[in-house]
């Protein structure tokens, strides 16, 4: 009989000290990921890793900041020598600068670029061999309807979470046929940090409340109410474990769907 240990999938989720991140990482846990917690607050990622240890689970801390080149290789060195050939990948960290098109500066859009696009093409140079090797991974971008569509006053990251669903169209069809499944995932606006400091952000500028300006964001979703992070992570874990041979996964729709 196989040990479950060696079969188990090691999996890096960066993103994941808060918001959708975490209950990505709580949602891999259960299905028995053994994980690499990746973020830039290293106290918190600390205990996070604690916590899901004495739950039973398996959990490392990698503390880096992802827009840093040598970042990717740190966190699969620290996975491998932890755990093992990294399995899969769950891209999520992410920032959402906010501004008029006037103020988005080249270092905006380059700092946003390192982040959602730069550092999951790092991170997948650094796992492809393993997976090559092994004639099996998956690769998951948390990307966003930004990724398909425009939104203003956000540029730059509209800008990067296409370039975001591109990447990942890119590698679908690169490396599928080696058995390496890629997805970019993308929900509406989610209740979460990024969206609950936007709304207080407009709020601040003294023409509406916190309140009115959450529910305006939550009504320019198509299912008309902001997504919450247990339904992205419950989608993100689907994925992983069904690997259907889509690549682009709509969330924003009645019925979550691939687009391409
Ligand atoms: N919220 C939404 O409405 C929404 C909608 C669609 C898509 N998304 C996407 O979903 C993802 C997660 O969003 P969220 O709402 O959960 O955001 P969040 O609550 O602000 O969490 C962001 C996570 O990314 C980490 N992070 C940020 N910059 C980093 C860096 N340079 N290096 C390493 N880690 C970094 C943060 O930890 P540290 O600060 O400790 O580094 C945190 O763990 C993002 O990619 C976002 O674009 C969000």
């Amino acid at each position: 009989m196989q040990n479950p240990a060696s079969t188990a999938e090691v999996t890096i989720v960066t993103g994941s000290s808060r918001g959708i991140g975490l209950a990505i990482a709580k949602a891999l846990a259960t299905a028995g990921h053994r994980l690499v917690l990746v973020a830039r607050d290293d106290t918190r990622l600390q205990a996070l890793a604690a916590d899901f240890t004495s739950q039973g689970h398996a959990a490392i801390a990698v503390a880096a900041d992802l827009r840093d080149e040598n970042a990717a290789t740190h966190i699969v060195a620290a996975a491998e020598r932890a755990f093992g050939p990294v399995t899969a990948v769950v891209n999520n960290a992410g920032t959402a600068p906010a501004d008029k098109v006037e103020n988005t500066t080249p270092a905006m859009l380059r700092e946003t670029f390192d982040l959602h696009v730069g550092a999951p093409l790092a991170l997948a140079r650094a796992c492809i061999p393993a997976m090559k090797r092994a004639g099996r991974g998956c690769l998951l971008q948390l990307a966003s309807t930004a990724g398909l569509r425009g939104y203003p006053f956000t540029s730059a990251y509209t800008a990067a979470k296409h370039g975001m669903v591109g990447l990942s169209r890119a590698l679908h069809a690169e490396l599928s046929p080696a058995g390496i499944q890629v997805y970019a995932v993308c929900p509406g606006f989610v209740d979460s940090d990024i969206t609950r400091g936007a709304a207080a952000a407009i709020a601040a500028r003294g023409k509406t409340t916190a309140d009115q300006a959450f529910a305006r964001m939550a009504a320019q979703n198509r299912i008309g109410r902001m997504h919450l992070p247990g339904e992205v992570a419950d989608a993100t874990a689907r994925l992983l474990r069904e690997r259907p041979t889509g690549c682009v996964y709509e969330l924003d729709r009645t019925e979550p769907a691939f687009v391409d």
